[in-house]
């Protein structure tokens, strides 16, 4: 009898509904395992890769292009598609003129700069073939932001896809200035590349699993972006861990729309597809107008998603596309409560596979959620799995200071049921590195997201940054980022906690909400920036604070609204906070970048009215209590 087995028969004589919810847990925790024992052999899977010579996805496509898996097809993207031979083959060409042409050395560092492409693919791939590295930039990035992580990467070369030329080519003189030189790519570019030679063999063996094969750029929405480490090893990792849990095979396609620069549509749709011979189906970017179609024409399988792609997506009116695909799994990251069921039923959708991670994170969750149980959760996570994973822990911190909470002792305090505490991972005292998340060229950056004597003296741990409670069910929910969560009225106010209430609301596109500074007063007040649907412009304001009044409590009401048309996201569709929360209600500065409208709920009062400037002048003068 195998050990989940057992313990179900032991729990089988308690009542029913007690049954089942033990043998969920313990079959769910036995499922999920020991965080070490996956950490254990997966090393022990790389140490054989490594005696075997096999650590790169060239291998695993060489291995597979002399078979009859080699006929599978790999990528498909638009009206093009690649098998698995020929992808393996395609990617020779441009192997050989990153070596002979511009003369890339074993262990460099060569900067990508592209939306999503297959062209984009194969000069990474081709990179990891001649034993070099891909900084992938954010192709959004202009000026400071782009010259910054083209220089922190060391890269000789910017390669570029024609298509941001525009965005590329102002900074091109100040890189070249640097010795940085940008060459431009396209799909007809790469078509002239006939250079089939083998490649040197030398170039794929004795590499270092813990060396840089990527670069992946945090999206900077606190000052410039840092490069996040990608170590050699993680893509096999990753692709065969990520594969095996979602239980990818040829035949399946998952579809993304995700930037490949970010680590979800690179680590959790790539690299998995290519481990396991999967389809993917390259998305150039996302768009209501084009991801249904995309979908049926494609035949996918699987969808990835974050959370602010879905909301689009269920704000949109119905369409015969809503059903009728072939998708049994949305996975992703960032489901927000108010949008979960609705999703799924829209669009006939069995399986919301939720995750939480972060490529400079140590924590990893899932939840391939069926049914009402773990709706809205990052995971099941039960006694027995707490057992187990004792190097994982919730902890509780300030959120208004971002500080550890400490007791009388000096130590942490572990949140309890219901509490809302920062995730933190125990790190090797004795050797902190070792595959731990490390920046590129910035010790200082790495060291910061570590903390010490947690519990005794002299422990190590990494913070998540991340806010999470799990309730009395063992459920884990994401609650928010620990700098977001902000204090007022001496309560703890979760951003996205407010803004899923307000998206309830059938009128509201989409809503941000944030801290802001007042005069006179502690802490920040909410602020939710948001924008009606077409059409709802005219929404009843005083409809919006009964619904907040009733759904949350007071001090967590929204007092100001900014009323907007548009919305900032980074390139995963993460709302940009940071802009919005430093204008305030600085009433000059918010006119000066657009059209915003703001409002206020005067205290005491039930209805949202507009906010000017002699009421901004009594609250300076301090005659409003807030
Ligand atoms: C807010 O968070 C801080 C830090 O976790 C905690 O000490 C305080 O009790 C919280 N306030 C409330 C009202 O929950
Ligand atoms: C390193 O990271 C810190 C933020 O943690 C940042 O202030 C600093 O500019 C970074 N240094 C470099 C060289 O990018
Ligand atoms: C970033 O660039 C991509 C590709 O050009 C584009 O689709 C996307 O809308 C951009 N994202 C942001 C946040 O500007």
């Amino acid at each position: 009898m195998s050990l989940a087995s057992i313990a179900g028969a032991a729990v089988g004589a308690l009542a029913a509904s007690m049954y089942l919810d033990a043998k969920f847990h313990i079959r769910n925790d036995l499922r999920q395992g020991p965080r070490k024992l996956g950490a254990l052999l997966g090393m022990r899977y790389v140490a054989q890769k490594m005696r075997e010579n096999k650590l790169l996805y060239y291998h695993v496509l060489e291995d597979r292009a002399d078979t009859a898996a080699g006929d599978n097809v790999a990528i498909i993207f638009e009206d093009r598609q690649w098998t698995y031979r020929e992808l393996f083959h395609a990617i020779h060409p441009v192997a050989n003129w990153l070596l002979k042409d511009l003369g890339i050395k074993k262990g460099e560092v060569v900067a990508i700069n592209g939306g999503n492409s297959p062209e984009f693919l194969l000069i990474m791939l081709a990179l990891e073939a001649i034993g070099a590295s891909g900084a992938l930039l954010n192709c959004n990035l202009t000026g400071n932001s782009l010259v910054h992580c083209v220089k922190l990467s060391t890269s000789r070369y910017v390669l570029a896809d024609r298509d941001v030329e525009k965005l590329v080519s102002p900074v091109e003189s100040e890189l070249k200035d640097a010795g940085i030189q940008t060459l431009y790519y396209s799909p007809s570019f790469v078509e002239t590349l006939k250079d089939t030679e083998p490649l040197p063999k030398e170039r794929r063996t004795g590499l270092d699993p813990t060396a840089t094969a990527n670069l992946l750029f945090t999206s900077g929405t606190t000052g410039l972006p840092k490069g996040t480490i990608m170590t050699r090893a993680r893509p096999l990792l990753l692709g065969k861990a990520v594969g095996g849990y979602l239980g990818l095979k040829p035949g399946q396609r998952m579809y993304t729309c995700l930037p490949l620069y970010h680590a979800t549509a690179l680590m959790l749709c790539t690299f998995p597809c290519l481990f396991t011979g999967a389809t993917i189906v390259l998305g150039r970017k996302f768009s209501h107008s084009t991801f249904w179609p995309d979908v049926h024409r494609s035949k996918a399988t699987h969808i990835q998603y974050v959370g602010e792609l879905c909301r689009y997506l269920i704000n949109q009116p119905p369409t015969p596309l809503d059903r009728g695909h072939n998708v049994r799994m949305a996975w992703g990251n960032g489901m927000r409560p108010d949008v979960w069921e609705r999703f799924r039923e829209r669009f006939g959708i069995e399986c919301i596979n939720e995750l939480y991670g972060a490529s400079d994170g140590m924590s990893i969750t899932m939840n391939a959620n069926r049914g009402d149980f773990s709706r809205d959760a990052v995971s099941v996570h039960g006694p027995l799995w707490h057992l187990m994973n004792r190097d994982e822990r919730r902890i509780l911190v300030d959120p208004a200071t971002q500080e550890v909470i400490r007791d009388k002792n000096g130590w942490a305090i572990e949140a309890k049921a219901d509490e809302v505490g920062e995730i933190i991972s125990r790190m090797d005292v004795a050797d902190p590195d070792k595959g731990t998340p490390q920046y590129f060229n910035n010790h200082s950056a790495t060291v910061k997201r570590r903390i010490r004597d947690v519990f005794r003296k002299g422990d190590l741990w990494f913070r998540s940054g991340d806010l999470f409670k799990e309730d009395s069910d063992h459920r884990l929910y994401f609650i928010d980022r620990l700098g977001d969560t902000f204090r007022w009225h001496s309560e703890n106010v979760s951003t996205n906690e407010v803004s899923d209430v307000i998206g309830e609301l059938p009128q509201i596109e989409e809503a941000n909400v944030y801290g802001v500074l007042v005069p006179n007063a502690e802490g920040r007040a909410g602020c939710a920036a948001v924008i009606f649907k077409e059409g709802a412009e005219k929404m009843d304001l005083a409809a919006l604070a009964a619904h907040c009044l009733a759904r949350l409590p007071r001090y967590a009401v929204p007092l100001f609204l900014r009323i907007t048309k548009s919305m900032d996201h980074t390139g995963t569709f993460k709302r940009q906070k940071e802009k919005l929360r430093s204008q305030g209600i600085d009433l000059t500065a918010i006119k000066k970048s657009g059209d915003d409208q703001m409002y206020w709920l005067p205290p005491g009062t039930e209805a949202y009215v507009p906010f000017e400037q002699k009421d901004l002048e009594t609250i300076k003068a301090g005659q409003v209590r807030l």
